[in-house]
């Protein structure tokens, strides 16, 4: 548990803050984020990266919600964003288009004029039709798209086949040995300015073993390229720092910069580093309240009113999160199997969990920041949760809970 989620005799608090009252105040399911939590995790980048030239782009995939934007933007990040609403998003929450990088590999005509009415930093681009499509657009608008190219470093992140991306097989990026060629195609082309090389291997690394390996063999194609007159200007090293969600023990922010930082000593490019669960992940937790106790032969389910839906990764990648009481109770633990509401047998938030609680009390998953509220939908006809952010002893409502009226209100009865 992070410091900033601590018991204080036997009640939870974020920060200065029961958690209790949160629940009591705003009702469940909720998520619940510490701005001390999220500016400390972006502070230690920044200081790490002190005295370099650089640019820290919140991957924005990994949470959302506008307050968390603005709060980093205010801090001077940047964004790593992967559509056209993302980037819309930024623009609300106060970010700069200028300190924009655009990844993913289906950017539509629609997202690129978009983006280039705003000005963004960087088009990370993922593959040749997209080159030849990004560069007819920025000719119809008479601007120049500035591009770095995805290049894929065929290197093993080592973590769950579902958030590895660096590697042949993967569908991002452009294959290691095609970059050379693209990046002599790109520069000959009159609406694009090539300024950088980018990658990104995967998410939830815990080593940094396979970070170097990528940042060396881009280093290798930016000399390659730099002897045939190609002069880059910055590298981007992608996101993926991982988290400790149960007993991980992935490098610190610094002991990451630094690795990164040696591997790089001596150039002169600009760093963009795009990190989205390191930022956010253990700054955040969801509430939930024990809507009933369901005692059985071979196991016993504690019945919660989050589900699947609020928080996707356990069913999705049976990810563990931790789950904490917000009221420790004397009584003995007993094993549970916590699930949501939804009619899917993979609707579980924890197996075997060993929890001493009684129906009516409020339980935290922890680690929740990342990839929770943002990837969360309306399975079931649930209304998604609501967001606070806790600030000292303050408690700002930053996501009204949805109404179940909003979630049909597009839909036309044509009968
Ligand atoms: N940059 C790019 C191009 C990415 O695709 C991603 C994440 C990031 C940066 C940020 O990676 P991070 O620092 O958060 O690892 N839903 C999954 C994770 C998917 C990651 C997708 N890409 C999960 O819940 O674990």
């Amino acid at each position: 548990m992070s410091k900033y989620f601590h018991y204080q005799q036997d009640k939870l608090f974020v920060e200065n803050v029961p958690l209790a009252e949160i629940a009591e105040r705003f009702g469940t399911p909720t998520y619940v984020y510490s701005h001390a939590a999220l500016t400390d995790a972006y502070m230690q980048y920044a200081d790490a990266l002190k005295g370099r030239e650089h640019l820290i782009c919140f991957a924005v995939k990994s949470n959302s919600n506008l307050s968390i934007l603005s709060l980093f933007a205010k801090l001077g990040a940047g964004f790593d964003i992967v559509s056209g609403g993302e980037l819309q998003r930024v623009l609300a929450a106060g970010g700069t288009a200028n300190k924009v990088v655009f990844s993913g590999v289906g950017k539509s005509v629609a997202e690129m004029r978009l983006a280039l009415e705003a000005g963004i930093h960087c088009f990370n681009v993922e593959s040749e039709a997209e080159l030849v499509r990004l560069n007819e657009v920025a000719g119809s608008m008479s601007k120049v798209a500035p591009i770095s190219f995805r290049v894929n470093p065929d290197v093993d992140a080592k973590t769950h086949p579902y958030i590895s991306t660096g590697l042949k097989q993967s569908k991002f990026g452009v294959a290691y040995t095609d970059a050379l060629a693209l990046y002599r195609k790109a520069s000959n082309m009159p609406h694009l300015r090539v300024t950088g090389m980018d990658c990104h291997i995967g998410s939830q690394l815990t080593e940094t073993g396979p970070f170097i390996a990528a940042a060396e063999k881009v280093l290798q194609l930016v000399d390659t390229l730099a002897k045939e007159g190609i002069k880059l200007e910055h590298l981007d090293l992608g996101g993926g720092l991982g988290i400790r969600y149960r007993d991980e023990t992935p490098p610190s922010i610094p002991e990451y910069v630094h690795a990164l930082l040696n591997a790089l000593s001596g150039r002169a490019e600009k760093i963009i580093v795009e990190p989205g669960r390191v930022l956010v992940g253990n700054a955040g937790i969801l509430l939930t309240k024990v809507e009933y106790l369901k005692p059985g032969e071979e196991k016993h389910f504690a019945i919660v009113d989050a589900a699947m839906n609020d928080l996707m990764r356990p069913a999705l990648y049976d990810a563990y999160h931790e789950i904490q009481p917000i009221l420790r109770r004397a009584a003995p633990a007993r094993q549970y199997e916590v699930v949501g509401p939804v009619c899917e047998s993979g609707d579980f938030l924890g197996h075997a969990r060993s929890l001493s609680i009684e129906q009516g009390d409020f339980l935290t998953l922890m680690s929740a920041g990342a990839y929770g509220m943002s990837m969360s939908s309306n399975y079931n006809t649930r209304p998604r949760a609501a967001e606070v952010m806790v600030d000292g002893a303050k408690v700002n409502l930053i996501r009204d809970r949805e109404k179940v009226q909003q979630l049909f209100a597009d839909e036309k009865n044509y009968l």
